[in-house]
């Protein structure tokens, strides 16, 4: 791999002036710099890339920005910057509220997505580009960024000279989803630089709101109908999206579908000592929970089972009166089916179980969700695997190939201990640019 010159003025220069200790990171570094022995692991002969600083100065940036699910306004505003200074022409796309009693003019709440053209003044066209895309938002709570276990502080300078490939980053966001937001901007502008792909081929999107209900790619999707080509013409049309997610840098074949829900119990209330004057909710709904985890639900060799998840249970007043109601609230991953009839095969085989525990004290109600999402994992060069949780991968209609991709393993995303080895960064920003290339050219 080959860079040129140009594409080495990433982050290390332009972002010196979006924030203070990007500045302060940067300014101190040569952009390629040394390659000796690299220490305490097997890669001395491994190169570093000379993106290494630029890749980490972006990464660090946007880690520091806490952007909690609802809170995303600060890291917009910096990404926007960054890309701006990238020679992106950037817009940020505002959703509109949610809730209609909040002040629609009161900007500290306002969410937006960050959608960028490659180049200045570029004409802000969707149809037929190669959508490169994540999320911005992350699960609570803020865990600050750090280097081997050691926190830095926000704001103060760094030195990522002494780094090495297997050197260990941490923070909130790490994982899911910043190392696939930093990976894809770096392999992007790299690419275009070089030039390995025209400004026209791709776009970028990062979206809000991905780890609650995927507000952020629910709106972008339907503002797409607001952006017909010609005007007056077709909603445009994507040639392929990547999205990214932690998926070890492996390209995934899918991911589960998921359903959400409550079972609600209804009994009588009465006096604890004569349990037959009432009807417990609670002995009921337990009855129907422990043959719904045992019950089979579905499954298929790519997917393999369904799985429940019961996450919420509440009922009952007090130990000496019988309850008189009780509710569960699941989360049901789905193996069965496709996108569109995995939902409803699933929900019929709770309602079955239901029925046969005791249909008339039982209630359910259910959050629309989705079958198992299927992507494109045929492309040379990449290990595959299938995912267990949700993306926004649903959530963006069209007829388009879809590849799911990204640094970090899941397992570490949304725990304490999130984090990832800065070869994994590495290894996603080469992961990516050959996805993108392969995208770009393979639907031309
Ligand atoms: C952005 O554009 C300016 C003006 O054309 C150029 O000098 C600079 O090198 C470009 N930056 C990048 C990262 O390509
Ligand atoms: C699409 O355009 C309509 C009419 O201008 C507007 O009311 C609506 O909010 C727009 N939707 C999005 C998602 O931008
Ligand atoms: C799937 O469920 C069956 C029982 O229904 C069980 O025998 C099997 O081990 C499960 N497979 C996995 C991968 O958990
Ligand atoms: C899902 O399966 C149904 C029934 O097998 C089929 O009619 C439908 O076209 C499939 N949908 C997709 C998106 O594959």
């Amino acid at each position: 791999m080959r860079i040129t010159v140009r594409s080495l003025l990433l982050c290390s220069t332009l972002c010196a002036r979006v924030s203070a200790h990007w500045a302060a990171d940067s300014k101190q570094q040569p952009i390629v710099h040394h390659q000796g022995p690299l220490g305490d692991n097997n890669d001395d002969d491994e190169k570093t890339p000379v993106y290494r600083t630029s890749l980490l100065s972006l990464h660090r940036a946007l880690v520091d920005v806490p952007s909690i699910s609802g809170s995303e306004r600060s890291v917009a505003i910096l990404l926007e910057k960054i890309l701006t200074d990238y020679n992106y022409t950037v817009e940020l796309q505002r959703l509109s509220s949610t809730k209609p009693s909040s002040d629609e003019n009161d900007e500290s709440h306002a969410r937006y997505n960050v959608l960028a053209w490659p180049g200045r003044n570029s004409d802000r066209t969707f149809h037929n580009r190669v959508l490169i895309t994540s999320h911005i938002d992350v699960v609570p709570p803020y865990i600050p960024y750090a280097i081997n276990g050691t926190p830095i502080a926000p704001g103060s300078p760094y030195d990522f000279s002494d780094i090495t490939s297997n050197t260990f980053i941490s923070g909130r966001g790490s994982v899911d989803a910043k190392g696939s937001v930093a990976a894809q901007i770096t392999a992007a502008s790299l690419l275009w630089s070089s030039p390995s792909i025209h400004a026209s081929d791709v776009m970028l999107l990062f979206v809000v709101g991905e780890e609650t209900s995927g507000q952020g790619m629910k709106f972008f999707s339907s503002s797409l109908s607001n952006h017909t080509s010609p005007p007056g013409g077709q909603r445009p049309q994507f040639r392929a999206v990547i999205f990214g997610e932690p998926t070890e840098n492996k390209l995934a074949c899918g991911h589960k579908g998921i359903l959400g829900g409550s079972i609600f119990a209804k009994g009588k209330a009465g006096h604890s000592g004569y349990p037959w004057l009432g009807k417990s909710a609670i002995s009921v709904l337990v009855r129907a929970l422990d043959k719904l985890l045992s019950a089979d639900l579905g499954s298929s060799e790519r997917y393999g089972n369904t799985t429940v998840n019961v996450g919420f249970i509440e009922g009952g007043v007090a130990a000496n009166v019988i309850a008189k109601e009780a509710k569960a609230r699941l989360a049901v991953r789905i193996a069965v089916g496709n996108q569109t009839t995995g939902g409803e095969i699933v929900a019929e085989g709770i309602r079955k179980v239901l029925r046969e525990t005791d249909e008339e004290a039982l209630g359910l109600e259910l959050v629309a969700g989705y079958g198992p999402v299927e992507c494109n994992c045929e492309v040379e060069g990449f290990e595959t695997m299938v995912a267990n949780y949700g993306t926004d991968v649903p959530n963006l209609h069209g007829d388009h190939v879809r590849y799911l991709y990204g640094p970090g393993s899941i397992l570490v995303a949304h725990g304490d201990d999130e984090g990832l080895r800065v070869r994994d960064l590495e290894d996603a920003v080469e992961g990516y640019k050959r996805l993108i290339k392969h995208a770009v050219e393979d639907s031309a």
